[in-house]
């Protein structure tokens, strides 16, 4: 299957993505932990995204969607896979519905995560992560086994510097303004599902297998 998870932030996506493309077997390709990665890693890609991420701005589309088409390429994505975080503009959707086209392929399923602003905010403000393995936690509804430390690598357990208060307003602003249409986009397309993210990440992953029927 080839899906995309779109939402706001701190609604689960990467949490969600993760679940499934261990128990699915496809590929979770999440352009915010690629350039994470990269930004850690002072690449010349990480050096350029890292003050928009900073800011809570997004990376020009040129420079993520480069990312997507060599990631497309990779042999591991060819039974499927689970975008998360991208497409985030119109015009990101309408490149990967390009990329696609030429292997003669498309999506299958979009699965927009919905949760009330509050819950969101409460989500990123606990989140902690490992900069080692990506593994995702959160102080109160997701702890790690030993405080500060990552269960399945033992890497120091950090809190993302796009996650204070500020930053965190203005990521929602932006979702608000940029990446809102392209509900509509694939409402219109037919291909869209909506998901309640509220409640435990066990009640949402139900509902994920639900809406593609697995
Ligand atoms: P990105 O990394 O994609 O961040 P985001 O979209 O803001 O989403 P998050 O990762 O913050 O949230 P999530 O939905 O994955 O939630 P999570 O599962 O972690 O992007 C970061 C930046 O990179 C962007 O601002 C931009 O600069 C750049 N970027 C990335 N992609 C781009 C693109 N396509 N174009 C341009 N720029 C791009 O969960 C959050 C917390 O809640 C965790 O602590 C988790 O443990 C907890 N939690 C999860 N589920 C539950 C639950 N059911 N109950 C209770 N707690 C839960
Ligand atoms: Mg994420």
């Amino acid at each position: 299957m080839r899906l995309i998870f779109l939402g706001p932030p701190g609604v689960g996506k990467g949490t969600q993505a993760q679940r499934l493309s261990a128990d699915g077997g496809i590929p979770k390709i999440s352009t915010g932990d690629i350039l994470r990665e990269a930004v850690q890693k002072k690449t010349p890609l990480g050096l350029q995204a890292k003050s928009y991420m900073d800011g809570g701005k997004l990376v020009p589309d040129e420079v993520v969607i480069g990312i997507i088409r060599d990631r497309l390429e990779e042999p591991d994505g060819r039974q499927g896979f689970i975008l998360d975080g991208f497409p985030r503009t119109v015009p990101q959707a309408l490149a990967l519905d390009s990329m696609l086209n030429q292997k003669s392929s498309g999506i299958d399923r979009v699965l927009n995560f919905e949760l009330p602003d509050d819950e969101l905010v409460r989500r990123l403000s606990g989140r902690r992560s490992c900069p080692n393995c990506q593994s995702v936690y959160h102080l109160e509804f997701n702890p790690p086994k030993q405080a500060g430390q990552c269960d399945q690598c033992g890497g120091k357990l950090v809190q993302r510097s796009d996650d204070q208060a500020e930053t965190i307003r203005k990521r929602m602003e932006v979702y608000q303004s940029q990446t809102l249409p392209l509900i509509r986009m694939y409402e219109d397309q037919k291909i869209l599902n909506r998901i309640d993210g509220s409640g435990s990440p066990e009640e949402v992953y139900r509902r994920i297998r639900a809406a593609i029927g697995k």
